[in-house]
């Protein structure tokens, strides 16, 4: 795994916590909550204007950001399960539900995201996908063409299934 050094250690989300970010139509954070800062490790100076990368974990495959800045950027809502790192590598799952903010003529002006935490059987669901995913943009010298393929590999596997992503997703 490549990226930044991770811990092992998993910070606990409790189940009446909300996690929240706002963000402009970069994804460079505007606005974050108490939760989000103590989670992320980060204290607020570090995190306003900076990329909401900044919390990536190694462990996320690129094309799920994918689906996700895809789906944002039409102008939809988009849910999906996250693993983030904090500032000392520590981590912590979520279930992030992300929407666009629209003027009043329906411009994005931005995005914001509400986290929950995520229970165990979901977490032994995701995992070993998004290792496969992970495994397969490994595979390619070319970052995008990897992506590309990890992406085309999540949607045989719904196509498989026979359900939309919102279905695997919302059913997990
Ligand atoms: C509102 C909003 C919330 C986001 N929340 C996260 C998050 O919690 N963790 C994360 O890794 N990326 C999050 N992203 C996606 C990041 O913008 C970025 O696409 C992702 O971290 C991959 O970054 P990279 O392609 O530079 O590696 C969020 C984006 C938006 C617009």
């Amino acid at each position: 795994m490549t990226g930044q050094p991770v811990s092992g250690v998993e910070r606990v989300v409790r189940d009446d916590e909300i996690i929240v970010s706002k963000t402009d139509t970069k994804g460079r954070i505007t606005y974050c909550n108490d939760t989000f800062m103590r989670l992320a490790g980060y204290s607020e100076p570090e995190l306003m204007g900076q990329p909401h990368s900044i919390v990536r974990h190694p462990a996320m495959p690129r094309c799920a950001f994918k689906l996700v800045w895809d789906t944002i950027e039409a102008g939809k809502e988009v849910f999906a399960y996250v693993i983030n790192r904090s500032k000392n590598g520590d981590h912590y799952w979520v279930f992030a539900h992300i929407t666009p903010d629209l003027d009043e003529a329906g411009k994005i002006i931005g995005y914001h995201s509400f986290r929950r935490s995520v229970d165990r059987k979901a977490i032994a669901a995701v995992e070993p996908l998004y290792a496969a995913l992970l495994a397969e943009e490994a595979r390619h010298s070319d970052s995008k063409a990897g992506m590309n393929a990890a992406f085309q590999m999540l949607v045989s596997l719904l196509a498989d299934k026979g359900i939309s992503y919102d279905q695997f997703v919302l059913g997990l």
